[in-house]
């Protein structure tokens, strides 16, 4: 499974992906607009554990970017449960040396597409932190809506902040 547009290659994670994958993302200038779930430092264990679960999907709901050939970043997209298993959360970084060229713009838009058609999902969504202007700007270039702000609802690092919900809509369903 693979999905390309230009010089932008979502593929399957690999476990050979993770020394590579700990130079792009021991950076707290990545973690500090994620979960805690994403540590810093970010090491090699980090790495080895979180490839471990997520190669060999079938289906594939986590991607490496690629851009021009070179590994730059994750994103993926996690199915909820039960009655909200037709929604799914997106997620997504890339090295700080490769922001602001349109990668994850890129990205999201194959996601989003592969998600709708391939998976069957009706609504991806997610939320961002009210800091991480970027990633509200990625979104919004993808047609994603802002729909809410779950106010004072993250606490990180060491602080209280809203966090900026966003969803889109598979067309065949009204988006
Ligand atoms: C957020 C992130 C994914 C964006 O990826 P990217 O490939 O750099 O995004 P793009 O280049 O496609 O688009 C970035 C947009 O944000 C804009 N932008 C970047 N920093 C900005 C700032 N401080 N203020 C306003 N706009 C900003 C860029 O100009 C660009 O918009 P434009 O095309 O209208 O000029 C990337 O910075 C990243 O990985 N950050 C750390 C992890 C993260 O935040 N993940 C998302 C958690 S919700």
């Amino acid at each position: 499974m693979e999905l390309k547009s230009g010089n932008v290659r979502l593929r399957p994670l690999r476990l050979s992906d993770a020394e590579r994958l700990v130079e792009l993302a021991n950076n707290e200038k990545i973690s500090r607009n994620l979960r805690d779930g994403f540590p810093n430092p970010y090491t090699l264990a980090d790495a080895d554990n979180f490839l471990a679960k997520f190669t060999n999907q079938d289906p594939v709901t986590f991607f490496g970017i690629e851009y021009a050939g070179e590994h730059v970043g994750n994103i993926s997209l996690v199915p909820g449960q039960d009655i909200y298993r037709k929604s799914a959360e997106i997620g997504y970084f890339i090295g700080e040396s490769y922001w602001n060229k349109g990668i994850v713009t890129t990205a999201v838009n194959l996601i989003t597409e592969y998600g709708f058609k391939n998976l069957g999902i009706i609504r991806i969504h997610t939320g961002v932190f009210e800091y991480n202007i970027a990633s509200m700007r990625v979104l919004e270039k993808c047609g994603f809506i802002k729909e809410a702000v779950f106010r004072k609802s993250v606490f990180k690092q060491n602080k209280i902040w809203d966090e900026v919900r966003y969803s889109k809509i598979n067309p065949e369903f009204g988006g």
